[in-house]
């Protein structure tokens, strides 16, 4: 599997060119940072390479990519629902019983660290839980391309600690990874990276 950027530029209309002739090529087990300030184009380029936007120069070729998971920068569920429902609907949407789907759900729930919060409701989750529970849903699903935009935005210091601690497992997963944020430490967490705002 391979995400090749062929020379992506992108402007909204005539406005302001975002970014100019990005070339990159991630491989699975590869994660890549996204960076810059705000405004200079971080999510437009995740949504591109998601295929929601078309560039405006260049194209993205996804090589084997089965499928793309948004990680979104704030969390949603279903506040009556537990933790573990959120993981283990993925998986009866894939096919698995209930019986066989538990057992995997609550094995990626301690990978995320969230066995201790398993069974409480999704509204009683902290907003690391929160955003770690988003990440473990992604990781249930079989997309092999996760767009992970702005994990740490809401969280305060703590909670964003627990997040970046999770985040560099995920690309252990086989999928390529690529993370939107301004924080140096998420950054830091992936092997790869494309600064966004600087003059070419
Ligand atoms: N559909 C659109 N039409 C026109 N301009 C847009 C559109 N979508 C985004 N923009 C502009 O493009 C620029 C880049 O937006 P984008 O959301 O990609 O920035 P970002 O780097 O993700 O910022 P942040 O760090 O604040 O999330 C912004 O100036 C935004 O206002
Ligand atoms: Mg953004």
């Amino acid at each position: 599997m391979r995400l090749i950027l062929d020379g992506l530029g992108h402007r909204f209309g005539e406005g302001a060119w975002l970014f100019t002739r990005l070339a990159v090529e991630l491989q699975c087990g590869e994660s890549c940072a996204v960076t810059g300030p705000s405004g200079s184009g971080k999510s437009t380029l995740l949504s591109i390479l998601a295929g929601w936007q078309a560039p405006t120069t260049g194209q993205v070729r996804r090589e084997d990519v089965t499928g793309v998971s948004w990680v979104a920068q704030n969390p949603f569920g279903v506040p009556g629902r537990t933790t573990l429902d959120h993981v283990v609907l993925p998986l009866l949407a894939r096919g698995l019983t209930r019986k066989d789907a538990e057992p995997r759900a609550r094995d990626t729930l301690g990978r995320f660290r969230l066995l201790p919060v398993a069974d409480l409701p999704f509204g009683h989750l902290s907003g690391g839980e929160a955003q770690r529970l988003m990440l473990a849903r992604a990781v249930l699903t079989t997309a092999t391309l996760l767009l992970v935009d702005e994990p740490t935005a809401q969280l305060d210091p703590h909670s964003a600690a627990t997040v970046i601690e999770t985040l560099s497992q995920l690309a252990d997963t086989g999928r390529i990874v690529v993370i939107a944020t301004h924080d140096p430490r998420v950054a830091a967490t992936c092997a790869r990276s494309i600064t966004l705002g600087v003059p070419a």
